[in-house]
């Protein structure tokens, strides 16, 4: 009897274990997917600074914030959402937003991708042409955000 206690709790060291190393598994490709989040917020940023008078307007400066979100929200970055790196998975609360929707309900949630990139496309076009321009083009954008925060982030805890 003492024995069988001793193998199972050896098999629940080493099934701990095993999900610890599963955890770590995916630090990098989460690390790289915030990274991401923090470059759109970054640009947003310098936008929204132009919109609230808090950054002078300076059309450059505008054009190249709204090219590199566009070009943040096209970059091919499946590599950065393995399955299974949701916070619900084994290790990851804390460490990880992502929902496990952006799995399960994944055409919807490459859909709030497709959003962001359009939104950023009309941003890119416009954001060299006055700071109006950027102001009628930023709710949009701002949606965008929320549109996929939603139902595919959770709370911060
Ligand atoms: C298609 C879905 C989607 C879109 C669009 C999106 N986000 Fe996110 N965002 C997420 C998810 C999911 C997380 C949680 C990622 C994680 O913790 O692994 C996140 C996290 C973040 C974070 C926190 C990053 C960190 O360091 O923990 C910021 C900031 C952020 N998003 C900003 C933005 C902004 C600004 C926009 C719009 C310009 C945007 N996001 C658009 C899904 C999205």
């Amino acid at each position: 009897m003492k024995k069988i206690f001793a193998v199972a709790a050896t098999l629940m060291v080493a099934v701990t274990l095993s999900q610890a190393a599963h955890a770590a598994d995916f630090s990098k490709q989460i690390k790289a997917r915030k990274a991401v989040m923090q470059i759109y917020a970054f640009n947003v940023g310098q936008l929204a600074a132009m919109v609230k008078g808090k950054m002078p307007y300076d059309a450059a400066a505008a054009s190249a914030a709204a090219n590199n979100l566009l070009a943040a929200a096209t970059m091919k970055n499946a590599a950065m959402w393995p399955k299974g790196s949701d916070a619900s998975a084994p290790g990851l609360d804390g460490k990880t937003r992502a929902k496990a929707e952006n799995w399960t309900q994944y055409p919807k949630a490459a859909e709030a991708g497709k959003a962001l990139v359009a939104a950023a496309t009309k941003m890119a076009g416009a954001a060299g042409n006055g700071v109006d321009a950027i102001k009628a083009n930023f709710g949009a954008v701002g949606a965008s955000c929320k549109g996929c925060h939603k139902p595919f982030r959770a709370p911060k805890k």
